[in-house]
């Protein structure tokens, strides 16, 4: 029974030797179980918080529980530890149930820092508000040139407070939708969708003399929810435009062989370092904060790309060169059907 268990359970005699070790435990511990009976734990186990542990549990004969990190932070488990006796009821050593808490540290982390970095990109802008309406009350208000360009910056950040409420609420649709299969796939053209997006694009890339390119598979079909594909190609396009000088070209293709289609969008800006690449589509991620602040990014734009090609079976990638371009592509699977 020991052997097949997913806790890790060790028992030591009052002297701490070791009197069995399950499987389990020899992993979470990184120990072989056969080399180490009837060994002292102190001389096994060399973590001064688990010998504190087991060493407590014997000294005060009480059922003890602790989570304790191991290698370095790597691991975290909850260790659960109470007095062992023999048959007749003498107290013969402890035994301790040890179980790996660390994904759910890790989650819990990953929570922590979201809300964290929420909490931040909210705070500035309501800083930026409150700051101007306190001028504006203090007497700016009488100044009328000054009070309107006071109540312009006021209403650029709720605009911008807006815009990130929108997009952390898009982002939450998309993963709850997907998670629970409620993402509709039918199947239409790729294309299609495409060229939608970048019709909406138009508008930013004219006035910055930034001319976007079409070229690919005019046909070709797959399950596609296609308003949110849309909003991934748009937020492509609107970094490609974003991010590249005016008078550039961005070159949109849609690709498909045999084991992928694939929608890229190409551009010829300012590119990406080699070392932000593997963090680019977190959620608030930005190279150049105060940049991408005055091009009013949220930071949330690839974070949504990302979870529309995962809710399509499908993955993001992105290649860059500082100076030369990026080109950012869409990976989707062809239909089973
Ligand atoms: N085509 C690109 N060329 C260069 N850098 C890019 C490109 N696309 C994205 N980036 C970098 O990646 C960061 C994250 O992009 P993302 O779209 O997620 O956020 P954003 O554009 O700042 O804000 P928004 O949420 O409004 O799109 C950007 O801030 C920018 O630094
Ligand atoms: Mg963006």
């Amino acid at each position: 029974v020991l052997k097949s268990m997913v806790e890790g359970v060790l028992a030591v005699d009052m002297e701490e030797r070791l009197l069995r070790l399950n499987r389990a435990a020899g992993e979470l511990l990184q120990v072989d179980p056969e080399a180490v009976r009837g060994r002292n734990l102190q001389e096994i186990i060399r973590n001064p918080d688990f010998q504190n542990f087991v060493f407590s549990i014997l000294k005060s004969k009480k059922t003890l529980e602790d989570e304790i990190a191991f290698h370095q932070g790597q691991k975290y488990l909850r260790a659960h530890g109470t007095m062992l006796h023999n048959a007749k009821g003498d107290e013969i050593g402890a035994l301790v149930v040890l179980n790996d808490v660390t994904r759910l540290r890790r989650l819990e982390k990953v929570r922590r820092e979201f809300v964290a970095n929420v909490s931040h990109e909210l705070r500035t802008p309501i800083t930026t508000i409150k700051g101007f309406a306190e001028t504006l009350k203090d007497g700016a208000i009488r100044n009328p040139e000054e009070a309107e360009r006071f109540l312009e910056i006021v209403a650029k950040h709720a605009d911008r407070l807006n815009a990130i409420i929108e997009d952390l609420m898009q982002l939450s649709r998309i993963e709850t939708d997907a998670d629970s299969d409620q993402i509709l796939l039918e199947t239409g053209e790729i294309y299609g969708v495409v060229e939608t997006a970048i019709n909406a694009c138009e508008v930013k890339a004219v006035p910055r003399k930034i001319k976007i390119k079409l070229e690919g598979a005019v046909d070709l079909k797959a399950k596609i929810n296609a308003p949110l594909l849309e909003q991934a190609v748009i937020n492509l396009l609107d970094n490609a435009i974003k991010y590249t000088e005016p008078g550039g070209v961005i070159q949109v293709s849609v690709e498909t062989d045999s084991s992928e289609i694939r929608i890229s969008v190409k551009d010829n800006g300012c590119g990406i370092a080699e070392e932000h690449l593997p963090r680019i589509f977190e959620r608030f991620y930005r190279i150049d904060k105060n940049r991408s602040r005055k091009l009013a990014g949220t930071g949330l734009g690839l974070a949504i790309v990302k979870h529309i090609a995962i809710a399509h079976q499908g993955r993001v990638s992105v290649e860059s060169e500082p100076g030369q371009g990026s080109t950012f592509r869409i990976h989707l699977p062809h239909s089973q059907a």
